[in-house]
């Protein structure tokens, strides 16, 4: 596809992608990412695999959590896709925040705020019961700050995980889409599971797209999306 082409418009470059149609691509994003327009995505808010080597109660697993060889590859990709100011909100699991800072590090994103979200039961009990989820915002180049910033301590409601052994709570991520990606802008989540992300966005009237290698996942995703 053909890249995104600048224009100026109040004294910045503004990009005008190739319009991409709302929808969710099945597949490794791996692949599919280098086929997608460069500077096309307003906001990336996404929930890649921790790396923990994650099964819950009845077994169920999340595909590649149990490396990290595609940590740098994906997100080296997913700044290439980024508008230049735009945000990448992307939950991460703790235990592996090391590979996690390091492939950010390398594809040029830069922290700007850290989110925890509350959750009012623990999903997991160890040397403390685990009850929050966290996600680091990172920004590719200058930050556009926005008119209203939300708190960086956040509510959670339990989605039972039908959908998805992993699956996030469309109610909690709504308010980061209306804050951090502008109207008529698209909402990119290359880890996109059951499709919470893709389904928030919408229910906004933004643009969205996703990406998930899961076939089953994949097919949940569209049909919440119908
Ligand atoms: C933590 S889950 C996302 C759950 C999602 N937030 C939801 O609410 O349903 C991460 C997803 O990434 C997918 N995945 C792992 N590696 C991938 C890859 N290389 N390309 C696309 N999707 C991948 C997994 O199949 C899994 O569904």
């Amino acid at each position: 596809m053909s890249p995104a082409r600048p224009r100026a418009q109040g004294g910045h470059l503004v990009f005008e992608a190739p319009a991409l149609p709302n929808g969710i691509l099945q597949g490794d994003c791996l692949k599919l990412m280098p086929e997608l327009p460069t500077a096309c995505v307003d906001l990336v808010l996404t929930d890649p695999p921790y790396v923990c080597g994650y099964r819950d109660r009845s077994g169920r697993t999340v595909a590649n959590d149990n490396r990290s060889d595609w940590l740098a590859p994906a997100f080296h990709e997913i700044v290439r896709l980024m508008k230049p100011g735009a945000l990448c909100i992307s939950f991460y699991g703790w235990t592996a925040t090391d590979a996690f800072f390091a492939a950010w590090r390398a594809a040029g994103l830069r922290p700007v705020a850290h989110v925890v979200f509350c959750k009012p039961y623990a999903s997991r009990t160890g040397v403390f019961r685990a009850m929050h989820e966290n996600a680091y915002v990172l920004a590719r180049g200058r930050l556009v700050a926005p008119g209203d910033a939300l708190s960086d301590v956040r509510s959670w409601t339990y989605t039972g995980n039908k959908l998805h052994p992993t699956q996030k709570p469309v109610e909690e991520l709504v308010p980061l889409i209306r804050a951090y990606c502008p109207e008529g802008g698209l909402v990119f989540d290359p880890f996109a599971g059951s499709g919470s992300t893709l389904v928030a966005a919408r229910s906004l009237g933004r643009r969205y797209l996703g990406i998930e290698l899961d076939a089953v996942h994949a097919a949940t995703a569209e049909k919440r999306l119908l």
